[in-house]
């Protein structure tokens, strides 16, 4: 099995699937209901859905964070150590995070082993954290922020990923002839 980032969703379910009888979740890049759908006739027992939340008013995000997350698209964010190495938070190397591009990333992803001993860089962060400044903090969001265009209550966000996966999966059938 590949490291985070580096498996689509549905390769991984297929492979955990075959390795397991264990009710099995699938998760990375489900934010509508047909992708649930798709999911669920996979072989999942269920999805678990991070991305499809971030403009929801319940979360931690500020509103002018929500605002960005509702006006990226997918290919606007960048799988990268450089906020974790810019606040000095100990994940292991190999599981990176994906956020939104911003003037850090794109000064420094790939460049971590030198952010290191930057001082001054790693500071822009921790401060961008506390002033809530876009260029330089971390804003984490998966590829499927581009189906986020809404500013929604979490509970509609569920209700209309399970009453768009129940639509999906009763035209399955009519597949069938
Ligand atoms: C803002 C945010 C923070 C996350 N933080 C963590 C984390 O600290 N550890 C972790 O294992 N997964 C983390 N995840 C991944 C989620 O638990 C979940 O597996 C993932 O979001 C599902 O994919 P999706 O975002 O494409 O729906 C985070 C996801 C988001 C969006």
């Amino acid at each position: 099995m590949g490291t985070p980032g580096s498996a689509r969703s549905l390769p991984l379910l297929q492979e955990v699937l075959a390795l397991t009888d264990l009710p099995v979740l699938a998760a990375g890049g489900i934010a509508t209901g047909r992708a649930m759908a798709g999911m669920l006739v996979a072989g999942a027992a269920g999805v678990w859905i991070g991305t499809a939340l971030l403009s929801c008013t319940e979360g931690l995000n500020g509103a002018a964070a929500r605002l960005r997350i509702r006006e990226a698209d997918g290919d606007g964010t960048v799988l990268t150590r450089a906020f974790d190495v810019a606040e000095g938070i100990a994940w292991p190397e190999r599981w990176p995070g994906r956020a939104l591009v911003n003037d850090f990333s794109r000064a420094w992803h790939g460049r971590e082993a030198e952010l290191v001993s930057d001082d001054a860089a790693r500071q822009l962060v921790v401060d961008g954290r506390r002033t809530g400044d876009p260029a330089h903090a971390p804003l984490y969001a998966g590829e499927a922020v581009g189906m986020v265009r809404a500013e929604r209550s979490a509970t509609d966000v569920v209700r209309e990923l399970t009453a768009d996966a129940e639509t999906a999966l009763r035209a399955v059938p009519g597949l069938l002839g």
